[in-house]
């Protein structure tokens, strides 16, 4: 579905020196997968997904969605930041639904909908609730049912849940999940956590420092519906250590 072909990607700082971000990066996601991207700070995880989402151009390569290329956002595609960002003067219930006014696709049933899912996310009578009103995981709930309203084909999440305290963190990722089966719209996942990205997805790439290109990707064959229980199994750990020893093998490498 979403297609990158040897992306490269360098920003010019203000004081005009070139960072090199992303280096020939070829991926595809196919209808329906779970992809979690992983790799060190500053490796050019989040450009990626701006990429995707149409938000900055690449400097060489192209991102493709369905055989046509990326250049604007498109309606198909949902993003969630690591922060929230919400409108902090619109209630709840206005916030989730505001990307749909914009576009001009509310429907007699999205007001049902969105209660729904705020339902879902535990966030029930907090409707009309302002952003201030709530704890910054209940907000980060409301940011993740407002991408999951638009009913995307293509879910962009960008460390979605850096700022959840643990056990909040747990019950999302099931959460998630859940959503996802039920849907199952494409999702590309960053994440700091090696094992949230082998507990989430189908496949988890791993990237190296900058400039950012792909080392491994790492086919995670457990069954699904997946639950925290499977942490202690021989296909969990392997994945874990088959990404771990990438990340922390450069790094020993680079301090030697
Ligand atoms: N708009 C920008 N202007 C200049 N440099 C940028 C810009 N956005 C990102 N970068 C640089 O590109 C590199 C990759 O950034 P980013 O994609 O945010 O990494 P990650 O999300 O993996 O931490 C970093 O060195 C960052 O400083
Ligand atoms: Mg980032």
């Amino acid at each position: 579905m979403i297609r990158f072909e040897g992306i490269s990607k360098t920003f010019r700082g203000r004081d005009g020196a070139a960072v090199e971000a992303l280096r020939d990066v070829s991926l595809e996601v196919k209808e329906g997968e779970f992809v979690a991207i992983v790799g060190a700070s500053g490796c050019g995880k989040s450009t990626l997904l701006r990429l995707a989402a149409g938000l900055v151009p690449p400097s060489g390569g192209a991102t493709l969605i369905d055989g046509s290329r990326v250049t604007t956002p498109r309606a198909e595609t949902a993003m969630v930041f690591q922060a929230a960002t919400l409108l902090p003067w619109a209630d709840v219930l206005r916030n989730v639904t505001f990307p749909l006014r914009l576009m001009g696709r509310m429907a007699s049933d999205t007001e049902e909908r969105a209660r729904k899912l705020l339902a879902t996310a535990g966030l029930a009578g907090f409707e009309s609730k302002l952003p201030r009103e709530l704890s910054g995981g209940m907000q980060q709930r409301v940011a993740i049912c407002r991408a999951l309203l638009q009913d995307p084909r293509l879910l962009l999440m960008d460390e979605p849940f850096g700022a959840l305290d643990a056990l909040t963190r747990e019950e999302m990722s099931i959460e998630l999940l859940r959503l996802w089966a039920a849907r199952k719209m494409g999702v590309l996942f960053v994440t700091h956590s090696i094992p949230e990205a082998v507990l989430l997805a189908d496949r988890v790439v791993v990237m190296s420092p900058r400039p950012g290109r792909i080392v491994d990707v790492v086919q995670v064959d457990l069954s699904r519906p997946r639950s925290f229980d499977q942490e202690g199994s021989d296909e969990f750990q392997r994945c874990a250590r088959r990404i771990r020893d990438h990340i922390f093998g450069e790094r020993a490498a680079r301090a030697a």
